[in-house]
């Protein structure tokens, strides 16, 4: 029997337009290889249809996007549109209104792609860092007094629900389960005196119901020295809204491009669509040049195929990744190359 999964692609803004039809090429042919069927909707929604319409969706946008079965997203950002516009108006309220509490970013050091660290080797530096996606230091929760006085003020407070950090560990303990079975939670319990020690204890309790995963713990500002000094020690690395978000893209670095990195928005329970999406932005500088990495775009396609229940096909795509970029041909120029994206995806698409 044929599977159909049912896609929203929403390309956004600059290179997010050339990264997804790359993502979808690969897609479709490993779709049609393993009997996949794959349908898409596409939406224009980013920072331009902002500029002309005055939001980033429409009124309607989250309930068109529930029918979906997930959402492959590209970038948005655009020179004039406020950062948090962009992010407020599209990205936080589909991960809220979808329950997608899993951030979720591989960090691999590929051949062919040096890591700016002598240490991180191909091979060695293969981890995840799974960030808590929708409570903790991100929240609504606070405001400002006193605007324009001497004494203004400002209150932004931080929340860990029971409930919400138990399920983003437990999420992470299973998954060392199934790879290495070594976690690591980062905190800051020595000066964040509340919410850091609740989620600590939470940690160690959840751990007792893994007895197969070795785990331990390490503040945030060791940890951010670690992930320099000895990147190749880690497996599932768990971590609040705050310091996830700032771990992934110094993880990113570490494993030399952003151009390659990916992301996927998790709901585990499934009641929801998750959203899958390259950790680069809409790279304003180098938009409609043809030249944009596509990488970042396929393996977060490969997550989501994934996620649907495709591990073998997504394989496919990682495997032909590696393969592509030890062979250092047909790359883009952010790794050296000087292929366009349309170049390079036909030499990955003859790889699969
Ligand atoms: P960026 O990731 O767009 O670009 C940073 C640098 O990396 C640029 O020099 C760019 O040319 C290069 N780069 C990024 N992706 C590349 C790729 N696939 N291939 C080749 N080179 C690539 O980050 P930046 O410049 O800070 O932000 C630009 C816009 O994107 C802003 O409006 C920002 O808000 C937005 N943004 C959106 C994100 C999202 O949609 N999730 C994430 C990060 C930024
Ligand atoms: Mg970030």
């Amino acid at each position: 029997m044929k599977t159909t999964h049912r896609i929203a692609l929403i390309p956004g803004d600059g290179i997010g337009a050339e990264v997804l039809p790359a993502a979808r090429q690969v897609l479709d042919s490993v779709g049609a290889r393993h009997g996949i069927g794959l349908e898409y909707e596409e939406f224009d929604w980013s920072c331009e249809r902002y500029l002309r319409e005055g939001a980033m969706m429409p009124p309607d946008g989250l309930e068109r996007l529930r029918t979906h079965d997930a959402v492959l997203l590209g970038a948005v950002g655009y020179p004039g549109v406020p950062d948090h516009v962009s992010l407020w108006g599209l990205l936080i309220p589909i991960r809220r209104t979808f329950r997608q509490y899993v951030n979720l970013r591989p960090i691999r050091v590929f051949e062919g792609v040096p890591s700016p660290l002598r240490a991180a080797l191909p091979g060695d530096v293969d981890f995840v860092v799974v960030r808590e996606n929708v409570e903790g230091e991100y929240s609504e929760v606070g405001g400002r007094a006193n605007r324009g006085f001497a004494d203004e003020l400002a209150v932004q407070e931080s929340l860990f629900t029971r409930a919400g950090v138990t399920r983003v560990v437990d999420y992470a303990f299973d998954l060392a389960e199934r790879r290495s079975g070594r976690l690591t939670s980062a905190t800051k319990s020595n000066g964040i005196v509340h919410t850091m020690p609740f989620w600590d204890e939470i940690v160690a309790e959840r751990a007792a119901r893994h007895p197969g995963v070795v785990w331990d713990q390490e503040h945030i500002d060791a940890l951010a020295a670690k992930f320099v000094l000895d990147p190749g020690r880690f497996d599932v690395v768990v971590a609040s809204n705050l310091f996830g978000d700032i771990l992934s893209d110094l993880a990113a670095a570490v494993a030399g491009s952003i151009g390659i990195a990916p992301s996927a928005n998790l709901n585990p329970k499934r009641d929801y669509p998750s959203m899958f999406e390259p950790v680069h932005g809409s790279a304003p500088d180098i938009a409609g040049r043809g030249i944009a990495n596509p990488i970042g775009a396929i393996w977060s396609a490969a997550l989501m195929l994934d996620h649907l229940g495709h591990p073998e096909a997504s394989a496919d795509i990682t495997r032909a990744l590696t393969d592509a970029l030890a062979t250092g041909k047909a790359l883009t120029p952010d790794l050296g190359g000087t292929a366009s994206t349309g170049v390079f995806t036909e030499h990955l698409l003859s790889l699969i």
